[in-house]
């Protein structure tokens, strides 16, 4: 992720933070009106999930600049949804879900350079939690 995107993600996630809990909201709206079958999975307390789901959100783009911790925060993240039952193909749905609830919560602001930095995150960050995932479910070899 270029610096300029890293900056659109911040100054835009700073409009949202103050409206976590309904931007929290709005994303489980959109996830289960887009994908019904997964609302199963999520068997705990949906506020307190929202919660947790915008503060991981919040930590990520904090260290954006810092892969070198992001990205084991991200694999130990990508390794718990394994256990959560999640699959790799239901990342995608998710990504449709955030760039939505980002569209409503953010309007004017969600311009096309804002909406290409968070596609460029959410890549990041489903990318390296999917293989984790995968590498924790892969047979081992030595
Ligand atoms: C890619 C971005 C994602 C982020 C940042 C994220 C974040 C989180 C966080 C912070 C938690 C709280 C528990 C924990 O820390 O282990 C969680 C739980 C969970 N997530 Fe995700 N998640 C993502 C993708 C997904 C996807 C693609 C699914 C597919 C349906 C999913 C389904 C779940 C479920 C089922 C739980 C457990 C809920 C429960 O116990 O009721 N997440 N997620």
């Amino acid at each position: 992720m270029t610096p300029q995107q890293i900056e659109l993600i911040r100054r835009s996630h700073a409009l949202i933070a103050p409206q976590a809990e309904r931007a929290g909201t709005l994303f489980y709206h959109h996830l289960f009106t887009l994908a019904p079958a997964l609302q199963p999975l999520f068997i705990g307390d949906i506020r307190q999930q929202s919660a947790r789901l915008m503060q991981m959100i919040g930590a990520a783009v904090g260290l954006l600049d810092r892969p070198q911790e992001l990205l084991p925060v991200l694999a130990h993240l990508g390794a718990r949804h394994a256990g959560y039952g999640v699959q790799a193909r239901d990342y995608q749905v998710v990504g449709v879900a955030l760039l939505e609830t980002l569209q409503e919560a953010l309007d004017a602001a969600f311009d096309s350079e804002t909406r290409a930095a968070w596609t460029a995150m959410y890549a990041l960050v489903s990318t390296t939690m999917i293989a984790a995932a995968h590498a924790e479910s892969a047979p081992q070899t030595a």
